[in-house]
């Protein structure tokens, strides 16, 4: 049986990872490789109820640490229902966004420290640590265009041109520190084509 492997996508609002998704998708079908498809806040029933009150625009009282708590509820429940269980069965599991999301947006830009946000996702992670992230940047005024252009902003889009410059900075941070052991950085601002001749280059251990 082949052995699973946790792929996780990271990046700025907007910066294609959907577009990628489908690509990467599309390559494990046809080396018709077992693969599970899913994403954060969410990929659960619980999840996805966590996820409507985190994204929801009414709730703009939010404290950040009611936020990284429910980030991180909403991923022991996936990681013990969804993720861990598919990885036993030897399948991929594609997660659109994980723990470095949490890293970034509530750990760097919302000053709460990496070292409470790494203390807390351990837990709800169980331990579990991505096989390979591909964090996709591309600067933030660009981001927001793109994903303005598609959809009505939810509460964290709709967060100051600032928040998202710092998500940013945050990810290109992320990405130095591990020194590409774990993190890939991806060039977003290219044309779809050859962000994918990255994707591909960076996953290509998954079916070669
Ligand atoms: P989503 O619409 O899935 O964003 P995208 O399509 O850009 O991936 O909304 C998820 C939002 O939640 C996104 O703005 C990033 C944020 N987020 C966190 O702040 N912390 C987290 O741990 C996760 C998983 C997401």
């Amino acid at each position: 049986m082949m052995q699973g492997r946790l792929i996780t996508l990271e990046g700025v609002d907007g910066a294609g990872k959907s577009t990628q998704l489908l690509r990467i998708e599309q390559e494990l079908k046809a080396h018709r490789i077992p693969y599970l498809l899913t994403r954060e806040p969410g990929g659960t029933s619980i999840g996805e109820a966590i996820r409507k009150v985190l994204l929801s625009p009414d709730f703009g009282e939010m404290a950040p640490e009611t936020e990284a708590l429910l980030y991180a509820a909403s991923r022991a429940q996936h990681v013990r229902e969804v993720i861990r269980p598919a990885l036993q069965e030897g399948r991929i599991v594609l997660c659109d966004r994980y723990y470095d999301s949490s890293l970034v947006y509530q750990g760097i830009a919302r000053h709460l420290g990496i070292d409470w946000i790494k203390y807390i996702n351990e837990r709800a992670m169980d331990g579990l640590m991505p096989d390979r992230t591909l964090v996709f940047l591309l600067s933030p005024a660009e981001g927001l265009r793109r994903a303005q252009q598609s959809h009505t902003p939810d509460r964290l889009e709709g967060e100051k041109m600032a928040f998202h410059q710092v998500v940013y900075e945050g990810y290109v941070h992320l990405a130095q520190q591990d020194g590409g052991n774990r993190i890939v950085p991806i060039d977003a601002a290219k044309p779809v084509e050859e962000v994918w001749q990255e994707v591909k280059k960076a996953l290509a251990f998954l079916w070669e």
